[in-house]
């Protein structure tokens, strides 16, 4: 059976495509940042999963204003980048699963969850970015990839129970597919941020700290969050936080936390990096 064996949250920032182009790992703005990426690649080193299911919000790349699905899936062998105008270098492709994807989307579906499937995505920055930050040094992209698509973008935007609900479903439906392959999820985007608007810049230093701690020990507390309360809190790109709390719903076992680091600021955001490690709990246990 398909095992989940651990979640990566990472910051999205487009300036991490540039300080990677520009070798910029090691200046003091960037190093800690870089850093936090170090017990990451020793862990994948060990746990080399077979699959990154990657739940992330696109910023207009593949879904625009104009059709914007509240969560959508990939389900292609491939999928491309592209530029966004950001500046930075477009990541070669992406090797997809299609048929782990599309056991998702049919469990998804039976589980009342009517996501929009695609059978071509164009992969944007909160996606290439992440995975080039777990695997540096440019060789082939050693998972394949299922993308995960939430709209932070246009209201209404889904609330938070809502994507903790989607997590466990995601989770549950991995946990029951039928091939022994080992499955990392990540989570992007986050943490406080605003990018436009009088609280442009805006970055609160302990309500990030606040959820890094209920990640790990209380996913909950964040489900219970609204939108309003985030974007009062987090700024209004601070929604990202969403892809976070539905990589934690997918987290069936009992949790435990690898690393986690906090720099600010990284571009306009509150940039943090957390890896949780996933132990299968026995069933009998999980039952009760
Ligand atoms: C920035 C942050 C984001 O999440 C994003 O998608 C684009 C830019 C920033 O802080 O610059
Ligand atoms: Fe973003």
């Amino acid at each position: 059976m398909a095992r989940i064996i651990g979640g990566l949250t990472t910051s999205h920032v487009p300036s991490i495509g540039k300080a990677i182009a520009q070798k910029q790992q090691q200046d003091p703005y960037w190093k800690p940042f870089f850093d936090a990426f170090h017990p990451v690649h020793d862990w994948l080193a060990r746990e080399k999963p077979d699959v990154a299911v990657v739940i992330y919000n696109d910023h207009g790349l593949n879904n625009f204003l104009d059709k914007m699905p509240t969560f959508a899936i990939g389900a292609a062998h491939e999928y491309h980048n592209a530029d966004e105008g950001w500046g930075i270098p477009v990541q070669k492709p992406f090797k997809g699963d299609a048929k782990l994807s599309w056991h998702i989307i049919e469990n998804l579906v039976a589980d009342e969850f009517d996501i929009t499937m695609c059978q071509e995505v164009l992969v944007d920055h909160a996606f290439t970015l992440p995975m080039a930050l777990m695997y540096p040094g440019g060789q082939d992209w050693p998972v394949r990839t299922v993308p995960v698509m939430m709209n932070s973008v246009q209201h209404p935007l889904p609330n938070p129970r809502r994507c903790y609900k989607l997590g466990q479903a995601i989770g549950k439906a991995i946990e029951s597919y039928p091939e022994d392959i080992k499955v990392v999820l990540l989570g992007t985007g986050g943490l406080s941020h605003q990018l436009d608007g009088e609280r442009a810049g805006f970055i609160n230093k302990p309500f990030d700290l606040w959820c890094m701690d209920k990640m790990l020990n209380d996913p909950e507390a964040l489900a219970r969050l609204s939108n309003h309360e985030i974007v009062e809190k987090a700024g209004s790109q601070g929604v990202e936080l969403m892809t976070w709390i539905a990589m934690r719903g997918a987290m069936q076992g009992r949790v435990t936390q690898i690393s986690s680091t906090y720099h600010v600021p990284i571009s306009n955001t509150g940039g943090a990096v957390m890896l949780l490690e996933n132990h299968p709990v026995p069933r009998a246990i999980a039952a009760e």
